[in-house]
Formats: structure tokens, sequence, C-alpha cells
């Protein structure tokens, strides 16, 4: 298959992750025979990097800053945008309840932590409300809570703020708070490249290899490598497309590898043509690591969250009148399945970053 072929995410997403890579190094390879890449009318420029034009009827849909969909109206204490649930249990009572255990629980299906690793990134590349410092709503800690009430410091709330209200809303039972995904709601591994401009301008690195940034040891560049933190504490952190990148080892990990997959196919796209731009290269390589997060997605993922019977109907093309957006109710609810689907592992934290 020739690099042409395997820019056409549709194809890369039937094929199994082993074949794209042995196919991508293999047409990189053949790539000096085709037409320029530029004039191939998926890579001029590559995809936009918000995420904008990719449903030509409404070029918005499923880009970074737009709305969260809504399948069932909002329920606020005022029906307009206070915080509802007074009443209800402590969150951090509910969380205990249902996330607490005390060893090991193997998945059923024989599943490993690594499950949980890669629905953190596919979830990662999806969604991300804009926070707002301004409305804390911390959560507090009730005296024996198992792991807080125990620390030194006492360690009585959890940090939390409110996702941010879209501008406009929130000024009636009419026009009831919006939130807003402030990255692209499509698999195309934005949590590599960022979905703005200004994102994606750090990452790069400057040249004509098309690769990304790393730092020593080949791993991803770091704070104060960028300067982009004005607190020393925090210069060690790494810098990635998504800034939940430091969530946990395992998800840097997987970000690192990403990363790494992203230079590996621009040093063989550039060495099978030289005479390809920085752009070129850059735009061939990212459009194949998406379709490797699609196909990884579409042919091992789902397949094992939803189960073989039950898994998706097979690709027939794309349907201009399905929002590709993000839905409220799965952005709010991914965490709780996710908090009991990664119950099976210990989990490796970094030290003072959350
Ligand atoms: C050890 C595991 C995890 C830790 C420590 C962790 C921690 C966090 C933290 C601290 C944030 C807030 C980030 C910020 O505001 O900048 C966050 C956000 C988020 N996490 Fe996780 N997380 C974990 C696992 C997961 C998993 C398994 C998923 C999904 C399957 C997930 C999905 C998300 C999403 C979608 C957000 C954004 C929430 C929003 O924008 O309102 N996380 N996580």
């Amino acid at each position: 298959m020739r690099l042409r072929s395997l820019l056409n995410l549709r194809i890369v997403r039937s094929l199994t992750i082993a074949a794209i890579s042995s196919v991508a190094v293999a047409s990189a390879a053949v790539a000096s025979d085709l037409p320029p890449l530029g004039d191939l009318p998926f890579v001029v420029g590559g995809r936009p990097i918000d995420g904008m034009g990719n449903n030509l009827a409404d070029p918005f849909l499923g880009s970074a800053g737009t709305a969260l969909l809504r399948l069932s109206p909002s329920v606020y204490a005022d029906g307009i945008s206070a915080m509802a649930g007074a009443g209800r249990p402590n969150t951090r009572v509910i969380s205990n309840s249902i996330g607490g255990q005390v060893g090991s629980m193997p998945d059923g299906n024989g599943l490993s932590g690594f499950f949980w690793a890669f629905g953190q990134l596919l979830d990662h590349d999806l969604d991300l409300t804009f926070s707002n410092p301004a409305e804390q709503a911390n959560i507090p800690i009730l005296p024996g809570d198992p792991l807080y009430d125990a620390l030194p410091d006492g360690g009585k709330l959890v940090p939390f703020n409110r996702s941010a209200a879209v501008a406009g809303t929130g000024t009636s039972a009419g026009n009831p708070r919006e939130q807003a995904n402030e990255i692209t709601s499509f698999i195309d591994a934005s949590f590599v490249y960022g979905s703005s401009d200004a994102q994606l301008a750090l990452l790069r690195a400057s040249g004509d290899s098309g690769r990304l940034l790393t730092s020593a040891g080949n791993l991803l560049p770091t704070n104060g490598q960028l300067g982009i933190d004005s607190e020393a504490r925090n210069d060690g952190l790494r810098v990635a497309g998504d800034v939940r990148v430091n969530e946990n080892a395992a998800l840097t990990s997987l970000q690192t590898i990403f990363m790494r997959e992203h230079n590996r196919l621009a040093d063989a796209i550039k060495a099978a043509d030289p005479d390809l731009t920085g752009d070129q290269i850059f735009h061939a390589a990212r459009e194949i690591v998406a379709g490797e997060m699609q196909a990884i997605t579409y042919n091992e993922f789902l397949p094992m969250l939803l189960g073989q019977e039950k898994g998706l109907e097979p690709y027939n093309g794309y349907i201009t009148s399905v929002n590709p957006g993000i839905a409220q109710e799965f952005h709010t609810t991914r965490l709780s399945f996710f908090a009991v689907s990664k119950r099976s592992s210990r989990q490796v934290r970094f030290r003072g970053c959350f």
C-alpha cells in the first residue's frame, strides 16, 4: 500500500496496529514515487488543528471550543446555573463507597490496568472542559476518610473548580448554563499535537525534520525547557498536546510512546523523500498517528469495552447529519465507569502533581 492510501483515514481504520506500523515504514520507502504530498487535498497544510471543517455543511461541528451536547435537559438547583445536589451525599463518600477496595481484583476477562490507561488517553483525545478557578466547589473530606483524613496536614478538601460557563449562557431558565469542550471531539490524536496553533507551535521541533520536540532520553519536553510555567517546582513536568499529561505515570508513558511514534514516522518519511518540506513531513506523520489511534480504538479497545457481540457496526462512510460533538453525559460519566474498570490494578502516580 502506498503512503497516499495510508493517509486516507478510512483505510487506516480497517487495519490492525501491527499492519499500520509496517505499512507506514514500507510506504515511506515508495513515497518518492508519489505526487508531492502538498498536492494531496487531505494533507495541504494538514487538517486544521482545532478540528474545524470536518463536517462540510457545518464546519464548527466537533471543533475545539464548541458547547458540549446535551442528551437530556440540565438540572441546576435554580434551573439556571446553580450547582445541584445540596441534599445529596458527600462526593468523596460516594467515591469511597464505589471505588474503595483492599487488595487486587483481577478483571474477569483478563484485562490488565493498561485497559483503563488507554481509556484515559482516548478520553483525553476527546474532551476537556475549560475550568474556572474563580468558581471553587471544593469537596470536603469528612472525618474518618480512609486516605485523606490520615494525612499529617489534615487534608480537609479536595480542590475542585467548576467548569466555566459558555459566554452568554446561564442567564435564565430558558437559557441555562452550558459548558464547552476545550479540545477537538475527534479521535485525531489531539493529545499529541494540541487543539490550537499556539499549543502546536510549542511542541514542534524547529527546522525541516517534521518532528516533535523531545528532551533528554527521548522523553517529552518539560515546562522548564519550554519556559512556560512561572513556578520553578513545576519545571520538571512534561508538556504534550493535552494538559493532563502528568496525571499519572501510565498516561505519561503512553503520551511519550505516541510522541516517539510521530518522530519515528517523520524520520522514515523524510528518509524516503528528502525533498519534502518539514510541514509536509509533519502533517503526513500526524495523519498516520491519528489513524493509528482510531485503529486501536475501533479494532481493539472498543470490542473489549463493549463485548464482541455488542460491538460497533462496520464503518460505512461519513454521515453528515450526525453531530460529532461530545455529550455532557459522556463527558461527565466516563470517570465513574473507569473508576470501576481500573480497580484491578495498582496505580503509579507522580508525587505532588495533583
Ligand atoms: C490515576 C488516574 C487518574 C487521575 C490521577 C486523574 C486525574 C485527573 C485530574 C486531576 C483532572 C483535572 C485536570 C485539570 O483540570 O487540568 C482530570 C481530568 C479529567 N480526566 Fe482524569 N484522572 C485519572 C484517570 C482518568 C481516566 C481513566 C479517565 C477516562 C477514562 C479520565 C478522564 C478525564 C477527563 C475527561 C478529564 C477532564 C474533566 C473535565 O474537563 O471536566 N481520567 N483527571
